[in-house]
């Protein structure tokens, strides 16, 4: 491929990961603009006050002195004004995100939008100035993202990719034991998801495309894309190697009212030799999250979501550490809190 048409590795590789994570600075440049050595309180829009913005604004507010919220939008009114409630203060509604842009009242934007609509509402973000913390998945297509990672280079803007669970504990310190050689060489990884559906159908079908994307091929990226990217990005973090093949086989068996897949089993395979098996179950009555590394000399379980992980060894009495609580975990998707200092980090200093 051409230098001017990047790979999907080197898309990825530029999607960027600082020590502790994703926030992707470009090398050209400072970065950092007008906010330069300043420590004062960002200001931050929201867009797309949904079901997961809570997850955000409740973190965001307990860091007042990195933070301000001065902005809210969601092209439905009545959540916008809902999400000002939470939010509190001054900030502003809006329905249209090029409205907030334009108001010119934030440094930083926190894309918490529908998949398919990331890339226009990203690439207006840092065309007209603002850092940009990104949900995951960061785009439904290799070029929009391509598209984005343009416009961070020639903005000099931050951006960072949702992707909280890099900086959950369990997950940094599973990634410590395997890099350690706590069960030998690492040859393995089972991750299951076994869940319930995503939301109600709408019997209208304008309704069920603006409030239930994730039933769509093209608005969500599909089931792999939308539920399990964060599988895929924190276990290739801790395989430590990058995927060289892909298998997989999927469908729908219980729910045939969608396009997007109810179930799925793929493999990848790593440059390093480990394979990835990961199970994905959409219709299960009883949720189950959970991963087995299994190296040489031993085998490390852990659930998604918790704070425990599991050494086993033979001739061993099975080792449990309790990881200590991180402040941010009691919001629900634990890594949340410092993924957003991070970005902070990553725009004024
Ligand atoms: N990191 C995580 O663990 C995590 C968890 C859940 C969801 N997410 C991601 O967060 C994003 C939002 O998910 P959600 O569950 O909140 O969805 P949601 O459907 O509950 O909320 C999306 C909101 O965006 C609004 N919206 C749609 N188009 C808009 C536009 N152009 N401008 C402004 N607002 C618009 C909708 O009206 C809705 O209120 C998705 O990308 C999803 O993948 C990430």
């Amino acid at each position: 491929m051409s230098s001017a048409t990047p790979t999907r590795r080197e898309v990825l590789s530029v999607i960027g990961h600082t020590a502790a994570g994703l926030a992707f600075v470009p090398a050209a440049g400072s970065a950092l603009g007008a906010d330069a050595g300043s420590r004062s309180a960002i200001r931050v829009g929201i867009i797309g006050a949904g079901n997961r913005s809570g997850a955000h604004i409740a973190p965001l507010k307990a860091l007042p002195d990195r933070c301000r919220i001065t902005a809210v939008c969601d092209i439905e009114r009545a959540r916008a004004e809902a999400a000002l409630v939470k939010v509190g203060g001054d900030a502003k509604p809006f329905t249209s995100h090029t409205d907030l842009l334009a108001a010119k009242l934030c440094d930083a934007v926190f894309v918490i939008t529908p998949n398919y609509t990331h890339k226009e509402i990203a690439v207006d973000a840092l065309k007209a100035g603002c850092h940009v913390l990104c949900e995951k998945p960061m785009a439904t297509t290799l070029d929009d993202a391509r598209e984005i990672v343009d416009a961070v280079r020639s903005s000099k803007k931050v951006f960072s990719v949702g992707l909280q669970f890099r900086y959950a504990s369990v997950y940094r310190k599973v990634r410590d034991l395997v890099a350690s050689g706590t069960i030998g060489d690492l040859k393995y990884v089972w991750a299951e998801e076994f869940r319930g559906d995503w939301a109600r159908l709408f019997k209208d079908s304008q309704e069920n495309a603006r409030r239930n994307w994730r039933y769509y091929q093209k608005l969500s990226g599909g089931t792999l894309l939308e539920k399990n990217c964060h599988d895929f990005d924190i276990l290739g973090w801790v395989i430590g190697s990058k995927p060289v093949r892909v298998t997989a086989s999927g469908g729908n068996s219980v729910y045939r009212d969608r396009e997007t897949i109810d179930h799925a089993s793929v493999t990848v395979d790593y440059e390093n030799g480990v394979q990835l098996a990961l199970g994905v179950c959409m219709f299960a009555k009883v949720g189950r999250h959970q991963t087995t590394l299994v190296g040489t000399d031993g085998m490390i379980e852990f659930p998604r979501g918790g704070n425990q992980v599991t050494i086993r060894r033979p001739q061993q009495k099975d080792e449990v550490l309790q990881l200590v609580e991180q402040a941010g975990d009691s919001y629900g998707h634990h890594g949340t809190r410092e993924l957003h200092l991070d970005f902070f980090d990553a725009i004024s200093t």
